[in-house]
C-alpha cells in the first residue's frame, strides 16, 4: 500500500515508518520536524541520539535498499502542500501522528494552551478537507489518547470510543443509540483529542472518510525490530519533565542516581503499550481498513494498566533508587481505578507485550550507558494545570 505517515520522524511515527517500509508499504514521510525545534526551546534532548532525518533516510536505505520518501510541511499551516502531496501520492492510508502530544508543554502557558489547540485542531482538520478535496479514498488512521476518557472511577470495563445509552422519548417509549464516550480531558493537549473526535464524526458521516481513531495508552520502551538495525536508526527517548512520560522519567531517575518522584500518593492508574506493540497495532489497523462500516472506528490501543505508585516500586526494585513523594503539579483524581476493553486489536492479532522486569532492565541499561546526557535539572515535571496547583507546588518548595 502507499501510505503517507505525519509525523514520522516522532518517537512513535519513526519506528511504524520504518516497520510499514520494512513489510513492503510504500512509504512517505511528511513532518515539520517542530519536535526537534521544541527540544531546543526547552533545552533539552533526547536521551538517545537521534540523528538527523535525512541522515535516518540514508541510513535505512543503506541497510535495507527500501526508501522512505520525505517532505517537510506543517500540516497545521501549509494547507495547499498538504492537499497537492495527497493528490500526487494518492496514498491507500494516512497515519496521523503529527500533534503536539505532551500534556505538561500543552499547560505552560497561554502561548503553549494555544500553540497547541492551533497546531493539533488545524492539522487534524486540514488533514480531512485536503483528504476530502483530493478526493482520495484514503483510510485515515490517527492517533487519539486514552485520556480522552478522563480518569475518574467508573463501574465499568471503558468500552472502545462508543457507550450504549438508553433513554426515553417524550411518549416514555425507549430508545438506544452509541454515542461518543463523554469526554473529559484533562489537560489542553487532552482536549484537542477530544475535538479531533468530533471532526472524524462529521467527516465520516458527511463525506464517508474512512477513519480509524486509536485511543493509545502511554507508550514504554524504545527500540524496535528496525529501529535497532543501525546506530543511525535510533528512536528517540524523552526523559524530561515535559515530554518525558512517567516510566521514561523514573528509568531515568534510577539510572542516574535521583529518587523517583511520584506525584502525589501514587494512586493514578494508566494505560501502557509498549512501542513494539504500537507499531504492531498500526500495521494491524492498516491492514484492516476495509471493515470500517460508515462510522469511526474507535480501537483502545493499549496492553495493560498499572498503578503510577506500582511502577515506581517496580522500577526501585530493580535498581535499588529510592522513591520520593512530591507535590503533584497536575490537576487530577489522586487516585483512581482503570479497566479498559482492547478487544477490538486483540481480536486483529495484538498479543500484548507486558511490563516485564527484564524489558524494563534493559530500558534501565539504555538510560544507564546514556546517562552523561541526562540534565538532572530537566526531569521533574514542573508544569502546574493552575492557580491552586502553583500555590500547592510553591508551599513545599525548600
Ligand atoms: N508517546 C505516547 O506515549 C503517546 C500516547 C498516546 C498517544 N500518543 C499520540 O501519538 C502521536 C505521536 O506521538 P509521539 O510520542 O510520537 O510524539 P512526537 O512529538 O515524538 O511525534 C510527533 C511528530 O509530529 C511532528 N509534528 C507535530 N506537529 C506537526 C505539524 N503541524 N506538521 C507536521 N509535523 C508535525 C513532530 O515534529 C514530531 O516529529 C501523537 O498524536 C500523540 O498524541 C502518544
Amino acid at each position: 500500500m502507499r501510505v503517507i505517515v505525519l509525523g514520522g520522524d516522532g518517537f512513535c511515527g519513526w519506528p511504524s515508518s520504518l516497520h510499514l517500509s520494512a513489510i513492503g508499504h510504500e512509504v512517505t514521510i511528511v513532518d515539520n520536524l517542530v519536535h526537534r525545534r521544541i527540544d531546543v526551546e526547552l533545552g533539552v534532548q533526547s536521551l538517545t541520539p537521534i540523528a538527523e532525518l535525512p541522515e535516518r533516510l540514508a541510513a535505512w536505505h543503506e541497510k535495507t535498499g527500501n526508501t522512505i520518501g520525505f517532505e517537510e510541511i506543517d500540516v497545521a499551516v501549509e494547507y495547499e502542500r498538504l492537499k497537492s502531496l495527497i493528490g500526487v501520492v494518492r496514498p491507500d492510508v494516512i497515519v496521523h501522528f503529527a500533534e503536539q502530544r505532551a500534556a505538561p508543554y500543552s499547560m505552560k502557558s497561554s502561548a503553549h494552551k494555544r500553540y497547541t489547540v492551533d497546531n493539533n485542531v488545524n492539522g487534524t482538520h486540514n488533514l480531512l478537507a485536503a483528504v476530502t478535496e483530493a478526493g482520495v479514498d484514503a483510510h485515515v488512521v490517527h492517533l487519539g489518547t486514552m485520556g480522552v476518557y478522563g480518569y475518574e472511577t467508573v463501574p465499568m470495563d471503558l468500552p472502545e470510543g462508543y457507550l450504549t445509552v438508553s433513554y426515553p422519548d417524550r411518549n416514555g417509549d425507549t430508545h438506544t443509540r452509541d454515542i461518543l464516550y463523554p469526554t473529559q480531558p484533562g489537560s489542553v493537549y487532552h482536549l484537542t483529542k477530544s475535538l479531533d473526535q468530533l471532526l472524524f464524526q462529521f467527516y465520516a458521516g458527511n463525506d464517508g472518510l474512512r477513519i480509524t481513531d486509536l485511543h493509545q495508552g502511554i507508550v514504554w520502551g524504545t527500540q524496535t525490530a528496525e529501529t535497532a538495525l543501525d546506530p543511525r536508526l535510533v528512536n528517540r527517548f524523552d526523559y524530561d519533565g515535559d515530554y518525558g512520560t512517567v516510566l521514561n522519567r523514573f528509568l531515568v531517575e534510577a539510572a542516574v542516581g535521583l529518587p523517583l518522584t511520584v506525584h502525589g500518593s501514587g494512586g493514578q492508574t494508566r494505560a501502557f503499550i509498549n512501542i513494539n506493540d504500537t507499531v504492531r497495532c498500526i500495521r494491524l489497523a492498516i491492514e484492516s481498513g476495509c471493515e470500517i462500516d460508515g462510522c469511526v472506528r474507535v480501537m483502545n490501543q493499549i496492553s495493560e494498566t498499572h498503578r503510577v505508585s506500582d511502577l515506581a516500586d517496580i522500577v526501585a526494585e530493580l535498581t535499588g533508587a529510592a522513591v520520593s513523594r512530591v507535590e503533584n503539579p497536575r490537576r487530577e483524581a489522586d487516585a483512581n481505578d482503570l479497566s479498559v476493553r482492547n478487544d477490538h486489536l486483540v481480536g486483529l492479532g495484538l498479543d500484548p507485550i507486558a511490563l516485564r522486569s527484564d524489558l524494563l532492565a534493559a530500558e534501565i541499561d539504555l538510560a544507564r550507558a546514556h546517562s552523561d546526557r541526562v540534565d538532572p535539572a530537566r526531569v521533574p515535571a514542573e508544569s502546574c494545570w493552575n492557580r491552586e496547583r502553583v500555590e500547592a507546588v510553591e508551599s513545599v518548595i525548600p
